[in-house]
């Protein structure tokens, strides 16, 4: 495929074709001198006009590391203050001829359209509630290696579904895989058509975390809220919050993950979140450079042979 937009679009075997590679590059970047050269020539530009520090960090490091020319559009300073569109903005960039294009927008859906309009590859860093695809597969690469495999676990997500493109991705990519999962909140944060998803559905954390080997975590994401109903953030976290007690119904080398940024005392307890025996949030960081290196890598061969093909017909 030329672009990443959304995991709906990866078959298993693809998806298990970026984690083999994200490995490599796991032990790439843990040697002093982290360098190759899969994108060496082509221009990464990224495009973030939603708050990120996981994402943007990480595809920056992902596309130098790689050898690529790396270009952070700086949105605050731009001309989107200006009036400027979304799609405007796009098919200026893309005429200094980028090779790839990462993406992050407020709008689900948004990155979708702009890569109907250039003529790079274009990588999906979050789009609404719609898809982060990027994040699914680096949690799927972390519980990959916590656990020896990525089917047949009980996998339960917990908290604010509704508003997040995490859960969605993961639902997806989890599904794809074969899990058990169970999906864990309130239900004023669970999404629409819920019962259609296949997944066990619970209110109750205690009871729904019985016996599962992974415990995935979300922010409540008020920014998404827009006017609806907002829980308390103490009545929140005794009912929906992870902590020791709660923790102690799932399995006991069930392992706990959280995408960040974490709300501490909120969705989860600190304690929790710093147990290096049972929180993997920092290997998940870890997996998200890897992983991006992996699906750049990937999109530039198929980018390549592309352009090769095209030329050898004379279209350019
Ligand atoms: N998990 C995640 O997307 O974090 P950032 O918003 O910091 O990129």
């Amino acid at each position: 495929a030329r672009h990443l937009l959304g995991i709906e679009h990866l078959s298993p075997g693809e998806i298990r074709t970026i984690l083999d590679l994200a490995d490599r590059y796991v032990e790439l970047n843990r040697r002093t001198v982290k360098r190759t050269d899969a994108l060496a020539g082509l221009t990464q530009i990224n495009m973030f006009f939603e708050n990120s520090t996981r994402t943007q960090a990480s595809f920056e490091l992902a596309g130098k590391r790689l050898g690529a020319d790396v270009m952070n559009m700086a949105v605050a300073q731009s001309s989107v203050k200006k009036g400027e569109t979304l799609i405007d903005t796009a098919l200026t960039l893309n005429a200094m001829r980028p090779d790839l294009l990462v993406v992050r927008h407020n709008a689900s859906g948004a990155v979708n359209l702009l890569a109907s309009k250039v003529n790079c590859a274009v990588i999906n860093a979050g789009d609404g509630r719609h898809e982060h695809p990027t994040q699914a597969l680096l949690d799927a690469l972390t519980i990959r290696r916590a656990k020896g495999r990525i089917q047949r676990l009980r996998i339960a997500i917990c908290g604010d579904i509704a508003h997040s493109r995490v859960a969605r991705s993961n639902l997806i990519l989890l599904g794809k895989m074969e899990n058990r999962l169970r999906l864990i909140g309130p239900p004023t944060l669970l999404p629409a058509g819920v019962a259609d998803l296949g997944c066990e559905i619970f209110d109750d954390m205690n009871a729904g975390l019985k016996d599962v080997d992974v415990v995935m975590m979300l922010r409540l994401q008020k920014e998404r809220m827009d006017g609806g109903f907002i829980p308390s953030e103490r009545e929140y976290f005794h009912r929906y919050g992870l902590d020791a007690e709660k923790l102690a119904h799932a399995a006991p080398d069930a392992i706990v993950m959280h995408p960040g940024p974490m709300n501490r005392g909120v969705e989860i307890d600190g304690v929790i979140a710093d147990d290096i025996n049972r929180s993997v949030i920092q290997d998940q960081v870890e997996m998200g450079v890897a992983v991006r290196m992996a699906v750049m890598d990937l999109l530039a061969q198929n980018l390549r042979a592309e352009r090769g093909r095209a030329a050898a017909g004379g279209i350019d």
